[in-house]
């Protein structure tokens, strides 16, 4: 038995992540691109609750089917929480990872205070609107330059206590075991099986018609249709 859910993202990494994390329940992780072009969602949030939200429930309409999305970003203490829903545009709309982390060093030169934390948020919506929430939280300190080559965004500049190196200084599942997705993740893991059934549900109470088309014959959602 197969109940699909569909992952609002593109990024291989987050795939292969709950993939691995959902291998022993019944749920089967999709993503985007397995249903080709769809218009994109608008992610103008000011909180990451509302992007990813904005994320899941976009998709969820759009595909028919239960949607899962993650919005997160680092909140800099002294920086009076940003940059925030803005990391991944912090230095330019079109910033790469180096210039944002670069930026960062720099508006925290000489800052006494250099707390700072992931925050993640995953929504699971469903066609009808219903959505639940995971959040996940890591705290750490930024450094004063870049450290380590692994990890991607602010990865080389956040400093976790526990392990004395920053993220990029560590392999992506020793990561994982504390980051703020990964501790998201495990708490959406933990309760799958209720999820399901809460899903399932919803799905039932909005009653699409049957699809006429063979596509989605193994789904069982099996009701799904196409808008
Ligand atoms: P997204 O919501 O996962 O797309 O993340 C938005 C931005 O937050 C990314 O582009 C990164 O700059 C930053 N970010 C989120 N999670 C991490 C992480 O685990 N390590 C480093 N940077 C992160």
């Amino acid at each position: 038995m197969h109940n699909i859910i569909v992952l609002a993202t593109n990024n291989k990494n987050k795939v292969k992540e709950f993939q691995e994390i959902l291998k022993d329940s019944s749920v089967q992780i999709k993503c985007l691109q397995d249903y080709g072009p769809l218009p994109e969602a608008i992610e103008d949030g000011e909180t990451f609750d509302d992007n990813a939200y904005k994320k899941s429930s976009h998709y969820a309409r759009v595909l028919g089917l239960p949607c899962l999305a993650d919005d997160s970003g680092l909140v800099v203490d002294a920086l009076d929480g940003r940059p925030g829903v803005y990391s991944a545009r912090y230095a330019s709309d079109n910033a790469t990872d180096m210039e944002n982390c670069d930026k960062l060093l720099e508006e925290m030169k000489g800052q006494k205070n250099r707390s700072a934390h992931f925050q993640c948020v995953l929504s699971l919506a469903t066609p009808g609107g219903p959505a639940l929430t995971w959040e996940g939280r890591c705290d750490g300190e930024i450094t004063t330059e870049r450290r380590g080559e692994s990890g991607f965004g602010y990865d080389p500049v956040f400093f976790y206590p526990d392990f004395g190196k920053t993220f990029a200084e560590v392999p992506m599942n020793t990561k994982s075991e504390v980051s703020h997705r990964g501790r998201a993740m495990a708490e959406f893991a933990g309760e799958v099986d209720k999820v399901l059934v809460w899903v399932r549900q919803r799905m039932e109470e909005i009653k699409p018609q049957k699809p006429d088309h063979k596509e989605f014959e193994h789904n069982d959602w099996s009701e799904e249709r196409m808008v």
